[in-house]
């Protein structure tokens, strides 16, 4: 097992050192020097433990720096245990904290062996809790705020947005397209506490370049050429309120510059105007592209990259969602046909197999409209897998036949099969060929119009 992450904030390097020293060997430890660190430190919500040292600077002998983060921690990161350290004889300041939550206390100078059974036992009850709120949570939704997935990876996600959305924290939603960064983004904001203000979307990558920061900030009439008006900019649209950067790899760098400011001052200014305006906006920003790597290549700034990422939520590709892949598949089934008024629509095992064996490219969003099409084009109220019509699996599949080593019997089962397999293609292709036209389709499959008639009701097929 890896070791328990534990946080260690403690703006005393001395102090820090030691305890770093005497706890790494049981625990893999990262250390905090103030409160900032700490947030930042927390907001990844990685920790399911920390030591809070009350006094940090900028007031080193008051506890009042520690309380207001320890106040903030629900906010930061809500299932992360405090054990504060206080003060030798604070035992007043020490009851505060455990008012405001903390598990458990220990004074300085600190006994390692005392801390170190509090924090076995802090660590129990966090995993302990971690299991319940695990178990009630599989069993509880695979859905989050019109996302499906009961893919670990989405799971934990579901869980990473509810615990880091109350925060004002800005957020980076990496993944290839399709894989739902949108989805992800909009789930942030209604778990929010921003839920009942804006939310508002810019896709770096569609608006010309030289308009980009006027779109974002806003201009002062006759700030450039066709300024004609006095425009707000996004950022005012979206006071107390989100903002979602979609494709924020294309930004720009001279825009990358500006926005890194907009975020660390928490003021914009208009083209052509001096007047720096307060916007309070939480910004979640998105990517198909690995930002890492851009970062290396100098193409997107490091300290933006570092201001943005604070909180990393990492779309895995649906191939590497196996467990989604097909209860996607028949969600978007049942909403299509439900959406077209197509009463029941299955999929046939074959076509089943198809799309879990399909490597899907264009992920999520290929395929949402692989069935789209699916259900659309199917008369028959079963999708086979030839109608989906996606490349590579054709002759690997039929749905029929598919038997290995079968009896004689269950031969003549299969060719049996495969005759009304037959019949029913070739019926509803040319039902579809000739808008339903029975005539004319009966023409086509040179068979008369009754037995035509015969056939679709036999097969369950729509006339
Ligand atoms: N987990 C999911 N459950 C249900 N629908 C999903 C899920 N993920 C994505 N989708 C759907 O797939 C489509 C693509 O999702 P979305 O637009 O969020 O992807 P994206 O990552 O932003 O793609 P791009 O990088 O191309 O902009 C949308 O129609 C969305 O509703
Ligand atoms: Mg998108």
């Amino acid at each position: 097992m890896s070791k328990r992450k534990l946080l260690i904030i403690e703006d005393e390097r001395a102090v820090a050192k030691q305890l770093k020293w005497g706890l790494s060997k049981t625990f893999d430890i990262t250390l905090a020097y103030d409160a900032e660190q700490a947030e930042r430190a927390l907001a990844g919500g990685r920790f399911p433990v920390a030591t809070l040292d009350l006094g940090l600077p900028p007031r080193p002998d008051s506890p009042e720096e520690g309380i207001a983060l320890l106040k903030k921690m629900p906010g930061i990161s809500p299932f992360t245990k405090v054990i504060v350290i206080t003060g030798n004889d604070d035992e007043k300041t020490a009851m505060e904290a455990i008012g405001l939550g903390a598990v458990d206390f220990c004074a300085k100078p600190i006994d390692l062996d005392v801390l170190k059974v509090i924090l076995q036992r802090t660590f129990h009850m966090s995993e302990l809790e971690s299991a319940c709120r695990n178990r009630g949570y599989r069993s509880a939704s695979s859905r989050f705020h019109g996302m499906t997935g009961i893919s670990q990876s989405m799971q934990r996600i579901f869980e990473t947005i509810s615990r880091v959305a109350p925060t004002d924290y800005p957020v980076l939603i990496t993944g290839k397209s399709g894989t739902g960064k949108e989805l992800v983004a909009k789930a942030v904001w209604k778990e929010s506490t921003r839920a009942d203000k804006p939310f508002i979307v810019i896709n770096c990558a569609a608006i010309p370049e030289n308009l980009i920061e006027s779109e974002l900030f806003g201009h002062e009439k006759g700030a450039f050429t066709g300024a004609h008006r006095t425009r707000a900019g996004k950022f005012e649209y979206a006071d107390k309120g989100t903002i979602f950067l979609d494709e924020i790899g294309e930004l720009p760098i001279a825009m990358q510059v500006k926005l890194l400011r907009v975020m660390q001052e928490g003021t914009i200014e208009r083209i052509g105007s001096h007047r720096s305006r307060k916007v309070d906006v939480r910004v979640i920003a998105a990517t198909n592209r690995n930002v890492e790597e851009q970062v290396k290549k100098g193409r997107f700034r490091e300290d933006l990259y570092f201001r943005l990422n604070v909180i990393a939520l990492h779309l895995p590709p649906l191939n590497e969602r196996e467990e989604d892949v097909l209860i996607l598949a028949r969600r978007f089934l049942e909403e299509e046909a439900r959406t077209l008024g197509k009463g029941r629509v299955r999929l046939s095992p074959c076509a089943a197999a198809a799309i879990a064996s399909y490597e899907w490219p264009g992920n999520v969003r290929e395929l949402q409209n692989t069935i789209k099409r699916a259900v659309a084009l199917s008369d028959s109220g079963i999708i086979y897998a030839e109608d989906l019509g996606i490349t590579g699996i054709e002759g690997q599949l039929t749905d029929l036949g598919g038997q290995e080593e079968s009896s004689p019997e269950e031969k003549q089962r299969t060719l049996k099969e495969a005759r009304t397999r037959a019949e029913i293609d070739a019926i509803t292709r040319a039902l579809a060929a000739t808008g339903n036209n029975i005539s004319q389709a009966a023409k086509i499959l040179e068979i008369s119009r009754p037995t035509l008639h015969d056939l679709i009701k036999k097969h369950g097929l729509k006339g």
